[in-house]
């Protein structure tokens, strides 16, 4: 059996992730090619619960350490549980968000350090990384715009501008180090943007 491909997006809050994701799903689906598409934190029955620890904003005495270790906890196991069985087995496995995640908002922006987060993302991943990944950049700006759209923000949202502009300059630092990921203006039109990701896919899948 052929292996399948790992696609990650990444980007602050409310830099477009779901609109291209949805594009793309939509995509593969006039094609008929099978794909199955996850969110991290989340994305198992043990991740979910991670994830509504994570996210609930009653929890606002979380320790950065508590928090870094729950990320983890919950990719250690939708890595092994869902997605390497599924790229292994020849699927297009999307993951909105992965390990850069980390990298950029408690590695960064939380200013836990680099060599803490690498170090536990080898660890909760096993060595298995995405082929490829979206970094759509947009101002924090023009992000809390398209938030303010969405309506309520979790506990992380609620962190604010200052720390959504540091997770910006982490993905941003990441991505000048990394081929794996390709940084794509989320600024354009959500059809300029996903044309730019086809591009790269095309031959991909
Ligand atoms: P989402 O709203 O894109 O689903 O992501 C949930 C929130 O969790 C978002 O504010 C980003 C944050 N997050 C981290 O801080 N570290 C991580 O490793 C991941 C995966 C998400």
């Amino acid at each position: 059996m052929d292996r399948g491909c790992f696609i990650t997006f990444e980007g602050i809050d409310g830099c477009g992730k779901s609109t291209q994701i949805g594009l793309l799903t939509g995509y593969l689906e006039e094609r008929g090619i099978d794909y199955l598409l996850l969110r991290e934190p989340g994305g198992t029955v043990i991740g979910e619960n991670i994830r509504t620890i994570l996210l609930d904003k009653k929890n606002s005495g979380m320790t950065d350490m508590t928090e870094l270790l729950l990320f983890e906890a919950a990719r250690a196991q939708i890595v092994s549980e869902v997605i390497r069985p599924a790229v292994e087995s020849g699927k297009v496995v999307i993951c909105d968000r992965f390990f850069d995640s980390t990298a950029a908002y408690q590695g960064y922006a939380k200013n836990m350090g680099q060599d803490v987060v690498e170090t536990l993302n080898q660890l909760a991943t096993g060595g298995f990384y995405p082929d490829i990944t979206f970094l759509l950049d947009i101002t924090p700006e023009q992000a809390m715009e398209r938030r303010a759209a969405r309506g309520e923000e979790d506990r992380i949202e609620k962190l604010g501008m200052e720390f959504q502009k540091k997770v910006r300059d982490g993905y941003l630092a990441i991505a000048s180090e990394s081929s794996r990921i390709v940084k794509i203006d989320g600024a354009r039109t959500p059809e300029d943007t996903f044309s730019e990701i086809l591009g790269y896919l095309e031959e991909m899948i």
